[in-house]
This record gives C-alpha cells, structure tokens and sequence, in this order.
C-alpha cells in the first residue's frame, strides 16, 4: 500500500508535499495498522530511525519513536542537541550528513524556519520535519486529517473553527493549508488581532475556495464548527513575557463555553494544553486531543513505512 501511495524514498517537509490523494492513501493504510498491528510487527525490522530534535517535543519525537519501534525498526535520538557536537559549533548540515549515514530516515524539529528544508538538501537518506519554526508541521496534519476523518467520516464540507495562536502555530498553517485542497471547506480564524493568520496564507485558502471568516470572539463560531482546534500561545515565539501573559488567556475553552459547540463537533489540539482549554473540558465526549495524539503514533506508522518502502 506504501508503494500505492507512492511516498517511498520521498521527504515530507511541507504539508503540501503530499496530494489529497497521497494523504487519502495513507488512511487505509492507518486503519490497517491499527485494526492488526500484529502484521506490521517486523515491517522495518532492520531499519533505523533518528529522531534529531532542536526544540522540545513529547508527542512528535515519542509517537514516531513508538512508531518505529512498534514496526520491529530500531530508533537513535538526539533529544537534547547541548549532548551532541552542536554545542562545539558543528553546522546543520554536518550534522545531518552524520546522522544519515547511521540511519535510514531522519526526523527532524528545530526552532528555524526552513530548518527541515536544509536538512533534507544534505541528507542522503529521507527526512521529515516535525517542525520548523512557526512555519510547518507536516505530519501533525496527517495526524489531525485522519482524527477528523475518524471522527467525522469525512473532511470535504466541514466547518472547522481555529482558535488561538494563528500566527505562530505551526500545526494551524499546515492544516488549513491541506484542508483547503478539499471542496466545500468554511474557516472560523479566531485570534486576537497580532495573532492572526498570515495574510498570504489566509488568501491561499480563499484562492482555493475555501471561505474565510476571522473574528475575535468564539462566540460567534461555535453553533456552526463541526471542529473546533484549539491551540496554544507559542511562548518561545515571543520576543516579550508581557505580550505573551497578556494573551495568553485571551480564550479558555469552559464546560459552559462548550454547551454553545453542537452535539456532534469535536475539540482538537494539537497539544501540549496550557490554560486554553480547562481540565473539565476533558470529561466530554466531543473532547478528542488525546485519542488524536493515539492516532498519531498510528498514521506516523504508516508514514515511515511508505517512506521506507516496506509496507
Ligand atoms: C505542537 C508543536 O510542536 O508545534 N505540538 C505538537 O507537535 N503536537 C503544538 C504546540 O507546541 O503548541
């Protein structure tokens, strides 16, 4: 199925470096692994996988670790680079050089924008970016894609609400981006006024089709979102602590805010939660973030697969 969806060999660095087709490939996939895992128990056994993370990271660094190691592969992490030759000075692309001649895919985090993107100029082997700056995370939109289509037994024709952190989130621009390229899409932006959506990538999605409507309050977005993805603020993308306290409670995401979200929407987030969402949301239904950080690890098994060329 890996060969169908034609990933082999291929980086994924942007979110639209796959097609609709090529993340739709990877569903069935998904649903596969997770429906018998026993069957995927070896597919990479003999494979190595490098995690090489800049930047703090649970979800994305551990579910494709788990990934791996649930598919028979083994992993080499550099979870904290001050235990490696960055701290002598050693460049990005020296160090990528090394590090794929010790493995068979890379997966890289790092605080630059268009980190990933070098690397994978460098690196002989695959790379997938599990975030590069404010810019793109890839495959925590392959992780949000299939949790709505999970969810919600399709993705063309939603209304999807977003709420928070519009410009400094990653995880928001690659999924809007990949949403837009299904038909019938209508967006909710909700942010404060310095953390919205970047105006060009706002008009990608309305050049795709898609309809656009960036507002303040929750309020209004809330009886129409069939999903409602919450984020945090990106402290580590401020310049100033005032700025960030001072929005950093700008939403709280309440049991009683919630009673106004209809009966059959679901909550997303990417996590990690700070205050934007209140621990007695976590008790309802329609409250999905850590089933969605489940999924991850599962669709992220099928991507290393289809990269490696072995499932
Ligand atoms: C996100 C990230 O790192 O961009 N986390 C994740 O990978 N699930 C979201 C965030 O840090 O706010």
């Amino acid at each position: 199925m890996g060969a169908e969806a034609g990933l082999a060999g291929r980086d994924f660095i942007n979110a639209l470096d796959l097609t609709r087709q090529e993340y739709e490939a990877l569903f069935p996939l998904t649903d596969e692994i997770r429906a018998r895992p026993d069957q995927f128990a070896q597919a990479c056994a003999g494979k190595v996988l490098a995690t090489l993370f800049y930047e703090p990271s649970t979800r994305t660094r551990l579910s494709f670790e788990a990934a791996m190691l649930r598919l028979g592969g083994r992993i080499l992490t550099v979870a904290d680079p001050q235990t490696s030759s960055v701290v002598k000075g050693e460049s990005l692309a020296d160090t990528i050089r090394t590090i794929a001649a010790y493995a068979d895919l890379v997966v890289i985090r790092h605080p630059k924008e268009g980190a990933a993107q070098l690397a994978a100029l460098y690196s002989p082997v695959p790379v997938v970016n599990g975030g590069d700056g404010a810019r793109e995370h890839p495959t925590q939109t392959l992780t949000d894609l299939y949790t709505i289509r999970v969810y919600k037994g399709r993705i063309s024709g939603l209304t999807v609400a977003l709420c928070g952190d519009l410009r400094y989130g990653r995880t928001v621009h690659s999924l809007v981006s990949t949403l837009s390229l299904y038909p019938g899409m209508r967006f909710f932006l909700i942010s404060p006024e310095e953390l919205r959506l970047p105006e060009p990538l706002r008009r990608e999605l309305e050049g795709r089709g898609a309809v656009v409507r960036e507002m303040e309050q929750m309020a209004e977005a809330l009886p129409a979102a069939d999903v409602l993805y919450m984020t945090r603020v990106q402290k580590e993308r401020f310049f100033n602590e005032e700025d960030y306290l001072r929005l950093r409670d700008f939403y709280i995401l309440t049991p009683e805010r919630l009673r106004e979200l209809k009966g059959d929407a679901i909550v997303m987030h990417p996590l990690p939660r700070v205050t934007e969402i209140a621990p007695a949301v976590d008790a309802d239904p329609r409250a999905v973030y850590f089933e969605q950080a489940r999924l991850g690890m599962y669709v992220r098994m099928a991507l290393i697969g289809s990269i490696l060329g072995v499932i």
